[in-house]
């Protein structure tokens, strides 16, 4: 099965780092798509969902909390990540990913997710080992 990358984006930045989640994805063998918030009707096809969008007036973009309301039963049945894209995560500090992470809090309240992670723009691939390991670590021992 597949992994979905759904993001939502207003001048494209987090469209890019969402093909390139599913590109590393697909490097490692796990199929992945990649669709707009907007254009997805139904999760329960996919083995897992890493949900993706901008922060802007310092806030996660609320689509995604709509989202994760919308489809909240079938998500709590698969594992979850999250990413966020933003300008203060060009300094990569404790200090920026707490604050960037108390933006996320909302969609932390609905849904845990099995990973988080944030970026000021499109990472260097190594970067993304720290997200892939927890992700293939899931609570109900189903693999990515
Ligand atoms: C109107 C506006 C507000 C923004 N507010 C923030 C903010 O509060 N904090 C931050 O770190 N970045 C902020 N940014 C930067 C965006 O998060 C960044 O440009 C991001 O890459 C945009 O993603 P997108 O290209 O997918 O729309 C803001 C950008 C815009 C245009």
């Amino acid at each position: 099965m597949t992994v979905l990358v759904a993001y939502k984006t207003f001048a494209g930045a987090t469209g890019e780092v969402a093909e390139f989640i599913a590109s590393v994805l697909r490097d490692e063998g796990i199929p992945a798509e990649v669709c707009p918030l907007r254009e997805v009707r139904d999760v329960r096809p996919y083995r897992a969902v890493i949900l993706g969008a901008p922060v802007r007036q310092f806030r996660w973009e609320p689509d995604v909390v709509k989202f994760l309301q919308r489809h909240r039963e079938a998500l709590s049945r698969m594992p979850v990540a999250y990413f966020a894209v933003c300008l203060t995560m060009k300094e990569d500090t404790e200090a920026n990913r707490c604050l960037v992470q108390s933006w996320m809090k909302p969609a932390f309240a609905l849904l845990q997710p099995v990973s988080e992670a944030d970026s000021g723009g499109k990472p260097p691939r190594a970067h993304w080992s720290k997200m892939r390991k927890p992700l293939v670590r899931v609570d109900s021992g189903c693999k990515l």
